[in-house]
């Protein structure tokens, strides 16, 4: 991370070109479970494919929570901005070595509601968690892995500029795993336009 005196700015609340991101906080039970309610996002997202029970995204957005709290940075939740409808979740997770059986990593994550899918949001919400990783939070490098039956998950990858590196097993599956090096980082055309900061 980069700290000047300690220190780590990092961004809680950003607006994209399409969207208002909004650091996750207890309010966002109601979407959250939206979104492991939808079969088709819970297929790729849940460890049996099945929508995801009320107490587990409980528990997963007691951990996301934390996250921000000890980190300093973790999900945002996505809006768009003229509507204000939820799309999804999306941004970064350093997940310890436990987590990985190996090295501790810095993971990029995104989920989007099934009926947006295929309209570049997990593109946009990656590309800007990206920049903020690197430019903000001073990352060298990002991770993100997936099911190796994952394509769309795959693709949005690519198009970030992820390499593949190796197979890994992760919760129990199998796992594709790809990494971004700062050297090789390229931001696509998003931009962050509005932003407020936050010192931790
Ligand atoms: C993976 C996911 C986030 C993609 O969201 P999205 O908003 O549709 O992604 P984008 O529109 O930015 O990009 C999707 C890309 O995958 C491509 N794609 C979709 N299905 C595909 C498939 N079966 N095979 C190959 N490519 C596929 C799309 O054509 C698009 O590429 P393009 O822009 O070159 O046409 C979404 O499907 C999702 O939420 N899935 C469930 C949760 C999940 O799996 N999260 C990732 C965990 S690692």
């Amino acid at each position: 991370m980069r700290r000047a005196g300690g220190i780590v700015r990092t961004i809680e609340w950003y607006t994209t070109g399409r969207l208002a991101a909004r650091r996750v906080c207890w309010a966002d039970l109601e979407d959250a479970q939206c979104l492991h309610n939808d079969p088709r996002v819970a297929k790729t997202l849940s460890a049996d494919g099945r929508p995801l029970p009320l107490e587990t995204t409980r528990r997963m957005l007691r951990r996301a929570v934390q996250h921000w709290r000890t980190e300093g940075f973790g999900l945002w939740m996505f809006r768009t901005r003229g509507t204000g409808e939820f799309i999804g979740r999306g941004g970064l997770i350093r997940y310890n070595a436990a987590d990985m059986g190996g090295p501790e990593e810095v993971g990029l994550a995104y989920a989007v509601l099934s009926p947006y899918w295929g309209q570049g949001y997990a593109t946009e919400m990656g590309d800007a968690s990206l920049f903020i990783g690197f430019e903000h939070l001073g990352f060298d490098r990002i991770s993100a892995w997936t099911l190796p039956t994952n394509l769309a998950s795959q693709r949005v990858m690519a198009k970030l500029g992820f390499q593949y590196e190796c197979e890994i097993d992760f919760c129990g599956l199998p796992h594709r795993f790809f990494r971004l090096e700062r050297r090789n980082y390229h931001p696509l055309h998003t931009r962050i336009e509005q932003a407020k900061g936050v010192v931790f």
